[in-house]
């Protein structure tokens, strides 16, 4: 049992209390720039560089953003054999440069420069290099959430020792639900419906217990099923801008579009020359990389230089706003956590000054 002390229970009251309040001082410490240079820095020791993760001081909590590098003819990180991998964590990879496939529940997906793969939860995936030229893809995955809640599996094809369910037998290996293929101890037990369903007619839409524990028992299933049945790959040829007051976007995985994500969502952002996006503010996580273009961006009271291979990080509910300085056409490729914070309904969107794109 723990014991805990009338000082300490008032400590604790009082981080309660204080949180918000300090809160704002680590966002307003935390750093909103990663410059291309120190990537490239990176990317000559390691083919593998975090660019933001809560443990490099990013006041971002719940997903990381990474780039990865291959040269010809060198296979990719979790390319594997038969399985590759799989995880309890949403990922998202944009192709920058090259092509290859993945194959992600035993499905081929071929894909190119300007992609994204939406991986479902999970799923094995394996992927696989077939460039001619070198290989650059960044990766958003929400492996801080998972770890946070205690709930991050990541099942390797060349570390079996830390399988957690996937040793199990085939079917363990099959299912996309963790521990999915376990009986509960002492054998499964069948349940006859029946026996809890209402007497009568309901005289209104309110669920019984029963039904709302039911629902609980099939929701795995369920969310298995939707998993196999949604969308993957986001083809670049097929990504439409359309206006909006934060400028010309096309949302690419978005739960919105029939991908199958909780957490992450990911969308394109383009800046003619010249001209400039909304101002706007809201309480989600948001990492903005430069494909291309170059200007400066206001964050809150900063004003931040950026050039196509940066990445800006913004802290939640602070204000920012981008502007176009060069001659080309500034695009961005940007994930946030926005259905995340719907779920939890903390979300607030708050829109300033309209975008100048015409
Ligand atoms: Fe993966
Ligand atoms: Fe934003």
């Amino acid at each position: 049992m723990v014991m805990v002390e009338k000082a300490q229970h008032l400590k604790m009251k009082m981080e309660h209390v204080r949180f918000g309040k300090e809160e704002l001082e680590r966002r307003r410490k935390s750093p909103v720039h990663v410059p291309a240079e120190h990537v490239a820095a990176q990317l000559k020791e390691h083919y593998h560089v975090y660019i933001v993760d809560p443990r490099l001081g990013f006041n971002q909590r719940t997903f990381r953003f990474w780039i990865n590098f291959r040269s010809v003819g060198e296979e990719m990180e979790f390319s594997g054999k038969q399985l590759g991998h799989r995880h309890t964590v949403e990922a998202v990879i944009y192709i920058h440069q090259g092509h290859g496939y993945s194959v992600i529940d035993g499905v081929k997906y071929p894909w190119e420069a300007g992609d994204l793969i939406c991986v479902p939860v999970f799923a094995w995936h394996r992927h696989h290099n077939e460039s001619s030229e070198d290989l650059i893809y960044f990766a958003a995955t929400t492996g801080p959430f998972s770890m946070a809640t205690g709930i991050a599996l990541y099942e390797e094809e060349n570390y079996p020792e830390y399988w957690v369910f996937a040793q199990k037998g085939e079917e363990a290996m099959k299912t996309l639900i963790p521990g999915g293929a376990e009986a509960p101890p002492g054998g499964k037990v069948e349940l006859d419906q029946t026996r809890w369903k209402p007497k009568g007619p309901r005289s209104s839409g309110v669920p019984t217990a029963a039904e709302i524990y039911f629902d609980q028992l099939n929701f795995a299933q369920e969310e298995e099923k939707r998993r196999r049945d949604s969308k993957v790959v986001v083809r670049a040829k097929d990504l439409e801008f359309s206006p909006t007051p934060m400028g010309r976007v096309a949302y690419g995985v978005d739960t919105k579009l029939g991908y199958h994500v909780k957490v992450l969502g990911t969308l394109f952002a383009e800046i003619p020359s010249g001209k400039r996006s909304g101002a706007h503010r809201h309480i989600y996580e948001e990492t903005n990389y430069i494909i291309s273009g170059q200007g400066y961006s206001i964050i809150e009271d900063q004003k931040c230089e950026w050039k196509k291979g940066d990445t800006l990080v913004i802290p939640v509910f602070a204000w920012h706003q981008h502007f176009n300085t060069g001659k080309e056409t500034a695009r961005f490729l940007v994930h946030t956590n926005r259905p995340c914070m719907e779920s939890t309904g903390y979300i607030h969107t708050q829109q300033g000054e309209p975008a100048d794109y015409d």
